[in-house]
């Protein structure tokens, strides 16, 4: 098994359950001509998402960590007329290509992008009551993960789904006296749900045609 079979793999799921179509591949290509990381949700897990989605019945959705928006995107296909998803991203000029990806795909009626640090952003939602979210979707930096779920957990009712992406790192999650502040938070992040008795949790290995990683995914139980 190698990066290249992944990739095989990834493009026939693509091309058969998962579906394409212009508004993502405009975003994708506006995102990589912006100069952004290569580092948005494949097709299937921003498909994954879209049905969380659903299933939750989702009116209200929080994302930490905009990027392009191809994964508020997926999402926010889910949202019905009324619904709302709020993402919160750091950069100004990667929201304002966001912005123009999540307007072509016709979801700028439902679709919030704010800009500054999640960390800031975060307690101001929350003081406007913005929440409960019925699902969050945590991908931004990985060194503040403990503190993103928190937030989440905060602005949850009984019943919401809280995912977050990127919790294996290829498999350096392992390793305990990691100098890597990413690797750090995502193990923080382990500990700080497998300690919190409001939720019910699991995490899942993925791999992809990028890399070797991974999502948590935590159910409500408790009011927040
Ligand atoms: C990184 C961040 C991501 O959100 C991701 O999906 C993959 C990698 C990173 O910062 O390394
Ligand atoms: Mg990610």
């Amino acid at each position: 098994m190698d990066k290249q079979q992944w990739m095989a793999v990834e493009e026939y799921l693509v091309s058969t359950v998962v579906g394409q179509d212009e508004a993502l591949d405009a975003a994708a290509a506006d995102a990589q001509r912006a100069g952004m990381p290569t580092i948005a949700v494949p097709p299937n897990h921003g498909k994954f998402l879209q049905l969380l989605a659903l299933m939750q019945g989702a009116q209200r959705i929080l994302e930490v960590g905009t990027l392009g928006g191809l994964s508020a995107i997926w999402m926010a296909r889910a949202l019905p007329e009324h619904g709302r998803l709020v993402t919160l991203e750091h950069n100004e000029a990667y929201a304002e290509v966001a912005r123009a990806s999540i307007a072509r795909a016709g979801l700028d009626d439902r679709v919030e992008v704010r800009v500054g640090a999640a960390l800031e952003t975060l307690p101001v939602l929350a003081e406007e009551g913005a929440g409960p979210f019925d699902l969050a979707f945590l991908d931004a930096d990985k060194e503040n993960n403990p503190a993103y779920f928190e937030w989440a957990l905060e602005m949850s009712r009984p019943g919401s789904v809280i995912v977050v992406d990127n919790v294996v790192r290829g498999g350096r999650v392992l390793e305990a006296d990691s100098d890597d502040a990413m690797v750090q938070g995502v193990r923080r992040l382990h500990t700080t749900v497998a300690a919190e008795p409001r939720v019910r949790a699991t995490s899942l290995q993925t791999v992809d045609s990028k890399e070797y990683d991974g999502f948590l995914m935590a159910y409500v139980e408790k009011p927040a």
